[in-house]
C-alpha cells in the first residue's frame, strides 16, 4: 500500500502531468523503440504515428493514478485493456521496461521540475498498477491455455476459404494447421493476427472480431479493406490481409476481449455501423443456433447497398430468429438500392427509426463501428434517457473515452 505522503504527491503532480501527456508519452515511445526495438513487433504503427496510442497509455496511467487508494473500482477497465495485452503476448517482464522509459521520459520532458521525490512516487504507485495488470493477464494467460483447444502465444491457421461479403469486406475462414481443436469463444471477442507485411519493417498485430458462432472447427473474421481516399493513405495490414489467398497461413492468438454480448433475457439492440455489424453476426448466427426468442432489434448503418456486408446472412438471420427486428439504414443508397428496396430508412439512425423498430429504453444497447459513430449513437442513447451502464460498446483501434466530445 502506499503512504499517505507518496499519495498526496501523485495527486499533487497528475495535474502537471496531464498537460504534458503527450510530450511525455511520445518521448516514451522514442526511448522504448530506442532501446527495444524489437517492441515495435508487438505496437501498431498506425496507432503511433496518429498519436493515438500514446494518449490510451498515458491516460490510462493517469486514471489508475487517480485511483490509486482503490484500484478495485477500475479493473474492469484493467481486463478490458488486459485482455488486450494479453493477445499481443504482453509479459510481466515488460512492465519494468516500460515503467523504467516512462519515467525516465518525465524526467526528460519535466527537467527539474521532475524531483527525486516525485519520480519515487510514480515509480511506487506505477509498480501497484503494474501489478494489477500482471495479475489480471495471468489469469487470463493460464485461461487460454486451461481450456479446450486453447493455447499460448502464436499458432498458425490456413486460409481454408475467402468470401466476399461486400466490394470492401472479406471473410476469412481460419483452420489450425495442426487440425486439432480451437478454443471456443463468446459473440462480441476478437481474433489477433500477426502479419507481416511487405514493405513494413515489423511483424504487426491486428485484432479482428469473430464473425460467426462458435465452436466450429474454423475461425471465421470478416476484414475491411481500406482503400487510399483523398488524403488519407490506405491500410497496409488491411490491404495486405486482403492479398492473401486461400492455403496462405497467419499466425494467430487466441480470442480474447471484454465486448461480450451475453445471452439472457433482457431486450436487446444493436447498434452497428460499416463493418462494425461483425461482432453482431457472431452473436446472431449463436442465437439462432440456440433457438433463442429473446426480443433483438438490430439497426444496421451503411453508406450503401454496395458496401453493405453480409447482406443475404442477414436477412436469413431474420427469418430464423422470430423475435428479431432488423433495419438497415443507408446514408446515400445508389440508385439499385433504391429499386432493389434494399434498405428500410434513408440518412442516419436516428430517434425516429430507433421508435419505429421498437425502441426500448430498458433494454441493453451495444454499439459498433467507427468511432465518429458510435460517440453519436451513444449520444442519441443518454438523450433518449439509455442509462450508461446499460451501454456497451467496442472501439475498433486504442480504446479513448466516448464520453469526450
Ligand atoms: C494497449 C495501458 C503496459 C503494450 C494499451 C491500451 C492501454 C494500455 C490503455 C489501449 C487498450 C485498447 O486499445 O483497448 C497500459 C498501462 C500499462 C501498460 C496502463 C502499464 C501499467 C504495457 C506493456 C506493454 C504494453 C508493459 C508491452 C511492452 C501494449 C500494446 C498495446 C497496448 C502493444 C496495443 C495497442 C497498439 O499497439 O497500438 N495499453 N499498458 N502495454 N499496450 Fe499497454
Amino acid at each position: 500500500m502506499l503512504q499517505e505522503k507518496t499519495i498526496a504527491v501523485i495527486k499533487a503532480t497528475i495535474p502537471v502531468l496531464e498537460v504534458h501527456g503527450e510530450a511525455i508519452t511520445r518521448r516514451f515511445y522514442e526511448r522504448l523503440f530506442e532501446a527495444h526495438p524489437e517492441l515495435l513487433n508487438v505496437f501498431n504503427i498506425n496507432n503511433q504515428r496518429q498519436g493515438r496510442q500514446q494518449a490510451a497509455l498515458a491516460n490510462a496511467v493517469y486514471a489508475a493514478a487517480v485511483h490509486i487508494e482503490k484500484l478495485d473500482a477500475i479493473i474492469p477497465v484493467v481486463k478490458q485493456i488486459g485482455a488486450k495485452h494479453r493477445s499481443l503476448g504482453v509479459l510481466p517482464e515488460h512492465y519494468p521496461i516500460v515503467g523504467e522509459h516512462l519515467l525516465g521520459a518525465m524526467r526528460d520532458v519535466l527537467q527539474e521540475s521532475a524531483t527525486d521525490e516525485i519520480i519515487a512516487a510514480w515509480a511506487e504507485a506505477y509498480g501497484i498498477i503494474a501489478q494489477a495488470f500482471i495479475d489480471v493477464e495471468k489469469e487470463m494467460y493460464e485461461e487460454a491455455v486451461k481450456q479446450p483447444g486453447g493455447w499460448e502465444g502464436l499458432r498458425s491457421f490456413r486460409i481454408a476459404r475467402r468470401v466476399k461479403e461486400s466490394d470492401v469486406i472479406d471473410s476469412f475462414y481460419l483452420e489450425p494447421l495442426d487440425q486439432k481443436p480451437i478454443a471456443s469463444y463468446q459473440p462480441g471477442q476478437y481474433l489477433t493476427l500477426q502479419l507481416k507485411a511487405p514493405g513494413v519493417d515489423y511483424a504487426q498485430m491486428r485484432h479482428y472480431s469473430l464473425s460467426d458462432s462458435p465452436n466450429k472447427s474454423y475461425y471465421r473474421i470478416s476484414v475491411k479493406r481500406e482503400d487510399e481516399r483523398d488524403a488519407t493513405p490506405g491500410g497496409l495490414i488491411s490491404r495486405y490481409i486482403h492479398s492473401l489467398a486461400v492455403g496462405d497461413t497467419v499466425e494467430v492468438a487466441a480470442p480474447a476481449g471484454e465486448f461480450i454480448i451475453e445471452e439472457n433475457n433482457h431486450p436487446l439492440t444493436l447498434l452497428s455501423g460499416g463493418v462494425g455489424m461483425t461482432p453482431f453476426m457472431s452473436y446472431l448466427n449463436t442465437a439462432a443456433e440456440r433457438l433463442s426468442n429473446r426480443s433483438i432489434v438490430w439497426i444496421h448503418a451503411a453508406l450503401n447497398g454496395d458496401v453493405h456486408a453480409f447482406a443475404d446472412e442477414s436477412n436469413q438471420l431474420a427469418q430464423r430468429l422470430a423475435n428479431l427486428t432488423k433495419r438497415v439504414v443507408y446514408e446515400r443508397p445508389t440508385a439499385r438500392d433504391e429499386q432493389e428496396k434494399r434498405f428500410d430508412a434513408k440518412g442516419y439512425i436516428t430517434a425516429d427509426v430507433l421508435r419505429e423498430a421498437g425502441f426500448r429504453p430498458d433494454g441493453l444497447f451495444y454499439i459498433c463501428g467507427p468511432e465518429s459513430f458510435m460517440r453519436a449513437m451513444y449520444r442519441l442513447l443518454t438523450q433518449l434517457g439509455v442509462k450508461e451502464k446499460n451501454i456497451s460498446f467496442e472501439f475498433f483501434g486504442p480504446a479513448s473515452s466516448i464520453e469526450a466530445q
